[in-house]
């Protein structure tokens, strides 16, 4: 989906919070130029600007807005507001208020924070938002709509604990499992004695009462994800009834309480919210490879470019301590961006407001001095590069041909296991098997369960510990066709429901081994595994498996299970899969994905040798390539051309050593 010629470059504005200072709101227009902004998101929580008391619109503030942005070349996005509530909502209407898990119902205030059942909360929304979408959803200044806000961001877990939601919770669970009897089996209710004889019985799980059931967390967790989205498609009618443009909202990619992959299909494009932790550790590269899954994450959702919608131009004020990027990190953290597949930069926020909690979060335009900042520079010389770099980058996208398999629900239930280690962190366990991959520059796409895997030549799948129905199958299909499949330890244990898989393992056929016993060495004593004639440590989780078909490539080195494998690859119809029974050293998964990228010619398509810290991404188009070659290092590194590419912004051909500054990104180019 693209909006427009230009890489879009702005951000959050609220121009409702500055209506009684007219000189701001023309000061900001000459300002936005000067950045090179070109792209507002506006109205995101301006629904008390918008509607002061009930029935009564006011929207007149908001098109002379769009208006004067459309005569100046900025477009913009404009928001449903529902992201916070006005009081004469909260205050007359208590069902709209959220009740927590532990039954008390919030007062008015903050934000994200509505019950997706009200159905008066459903009833005001969709007037505010029919108003908005006559009034302004044909307006030519305006691109998309943004629904609402980062929903489901109440800061806990998502979720309403009312007697509605309660209700919709036993009704969602009746259409589910239609008897009480299947229930109590996908449950294992039988457990403590605590089966079901009346679905009035059911409640969302509770610190104070029921939270041992994993199969009734898990559908909770289903619920909730679904309520939300409810009330979002509801929005989207709304808007859609009255409006032909394209619909996203702010989403914030690795955020558990909400089913992303589920989500993303309810919208013509996904957009997010960035805001890596910059400058938080010994170097940049963790924060570096994880800011790029999340970016990638983001793309895979619809297989397609999508919008950063938000980020910082300078510091966030929600951390702990929150520090200020470092020259250049600015530049390159956006550009980042782009290179995994944003056609946006976007900020939050183009002004700092003058009060309340983000006063001192970061904007493009500070409290002070107007264009004469550091920051504002900064994002002015940003917004030239953006422009000149737009008609190379738009039209082109990352094109992966490895997939690593990261789902929700496999989330919700791994860590909800009570089993060997019960702080197991799921996305961490995934992030360790992407970083390498990160560091080799090559572009991993991230699906679930229920995506389409053939597209890929290799797909790996750690802790993949739930299996969704049809999963298994899939696999199967995709190995046997020729596939490469990678899965670890602790995976295949549970269906769906969350209840163990019987016999032997579901991917046992394809695997070649059958794993037994899981043990967390931790403390105990060391132990390390010898592949390839190296020896790596062990970090986490051990599998005793037992080798049936597979060839067994690495073992463990000490212990009662000196011997037993360690990692094993099984031939299966045309395809291959293997099985890492350890958790390891990340130098292990580097070495290993080394030999896989070798064998199967994977290796980053940009000719140029790069130490740590710097990596690239790539850009297609049917008739060139774009690479982004970025240092993440805090100091100057060399990289070495082997053949000649053009540097896209200074036209000049580059070949062999050259020195990249620190925090750099260079974007070149070769046509095939
Ligand atoms: C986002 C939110 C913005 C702003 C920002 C601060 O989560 O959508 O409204 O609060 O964080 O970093």
């Amino acid at each position: 989906m693209r909006l427009g010629n230009r890489i879009l470059h702005g951000g959050d504005y609220n121009p409702d919070q500055w209506l009684d200072c007219p000189e701001i709101l023309e000061e900001d227009v000459r300002l936005m130029k000067k950045a090179g902004v070109n792209c507002v998101s506006l109205g995101i929580f301006a629904w008390s600007m918008l509607e002061p008391e009930e029935g009564r619109y006011e929207l007149d503030w908001l098109e002379e807005i769009i208006q004067r942005l459309y005569d100046n070349d900025i477009h913009t996005i404009l928001a449903t507001p529902t992201g916070a509530m006005p009081h004469w909502l909260t205050d007359q209407y208590e069902e709209v208020r959220q009740v927590r898990e532990d039954g008390v119902r919030n007062d008015a205030g903050k934000r994200h924070n509505y019950c997706p059942r009200s159905l008066v909360m459903r009833e005001k929304t969709r007037r505010i938002d029919q108003k908005l979408a006559e009034r302004l959803g044909r307006h030519p200044g305006v691109i998309s709509w943004h629904i609402s806000n980062e929903i489901g961001n109440n800061g806990i877990d998502g979720a309403c604990y009312c007697a509605n939601c309660q209700q919709a919770f036993r009704e969602w669970l009746q259409k589910k499992y239609d008897t009480l009897d299947t229930l109590n089996k996908a449950w294992w209710t039988a457990f403590w004695s605590h089966t079901y004889t009346d679905w009035a019985q059911i409640k969302s799980p509770s610190s104070r009462g029921e939270n041992l059931l994993h199969g009734l967390n898990l559908d909770w967790k289903r619920f909730v994800s679904s309520q939300q989205l409810d009330f979002c498609r509801e929005e989207i009618r709304t808007v859609r009834k009255y409006s032909s443009l394209p619909v996203t909202t702010n989403l914030m990619a690795f955020f558990r309480p909400l089913d992303y992959f589920q989500w993303a299909k309810a919208f013509d494009f996904v957009s997010w919210d960035c805001y890596p932790d910059w400058h938080s550790g010994a170097d940049e590269l963790d924060t570096a490879a994880e800011a790029a899954a999340a970016h990638s994450l983001v793309r895979s959702l619809k297989r397609d470019n999508f919008l950063m919608m938000e980020s910082t131009p300078s510091v966030v004020n929600w951390r702990e301590k929150n520090r200020l990027k470092r020259p250049g990190m600015h530049e390159l953290s956006s550009l980042q961006a782009v290179a995994c597949g944003s056609d946006s930069v976007q900020y939050f926020q183009w002004r700092k407001s003058r009060g309340s909690s983000e006063k001192y979060h970061g904007a493009v335009v500070d409290h002070k001095y107007g264009e004469d900042t550091r920051v504002f520079r900064d994002v002015a010389r940003l917004g030239e590069r953006l422009l000149q770099i737009s008609e190379k980058v738009l039209g082109t996208c990352n094109q992966a041909r490895i997939a690593m398999i990261f789902d929700w629900e496999n989330w919700w239930a791994v860590e909800d296991a009570n089993a060997i280690d019960n702080h197991i962190q799921y996305q961490s366990v995934f992030l360790e098997y992407f970083r390498p991959f990160w560091e080799l520059g090559v572009d991993v796409d991230i699906l679930d369960m229920d995506c389409e895997l053939d597209s890929y030549d290799v797909v790996v799948a750690p802790l993949n510990y739930l299996y969704r129905k049809g999963y298994t199958d899939r696999v199967r299909q995709y190995v046997d066709k020729g596939g490469c499949y990678v899965t670890t330890c602790w995976s295949g244990e549970v269906d769906d429901t969350d209840l163990v898989y019987l016999e032997k393992h579901p991917l046992e056929d394809v695997l070649g081994i059958a794993p037994e016993e899981v043990d967390v060495p931790d403390g105990y004593c060391e132990n390390s595994i010898r592949f390839q004639g190296q020896s790596y440590q062990i970090t986490g989780l051990c599998g005793l498996v037992h080798a049936k078909s597979a060839e067994v490539l690495a073992q463990y080195q000490h212990d009662f299970y000196a011997g037993y494998p360690a990692l094993t690859r099984n031939i299966y119809g045309k395809g291959e899969a293997y099985y890492i029974a350890s958790m390891n050293e990340m130098d292990f998964i580097r070495a290993f994905y080394r030999m896989l990228l070798h064998e199967k010619e994977l290796e980053c398509r940009l000719n140029v040798k790069f130490p740590m810290g710097v990596t690239v991404n790539e850009r297609r188009a049917s008739d060139r390539s774009l690479w982004f070659l970025q240092n993440f290092n805090r100091t100057a590194a060399y990289v070495e051309f082997l053949e000649p590419y053009t540097n896209i912004e200074t036209g000049e051909v580059i070949n062999g050593k050259i020195m990249m500054e620190a925090f750099e990104c260079i974007i070149l180019e070769k046509f095939k």
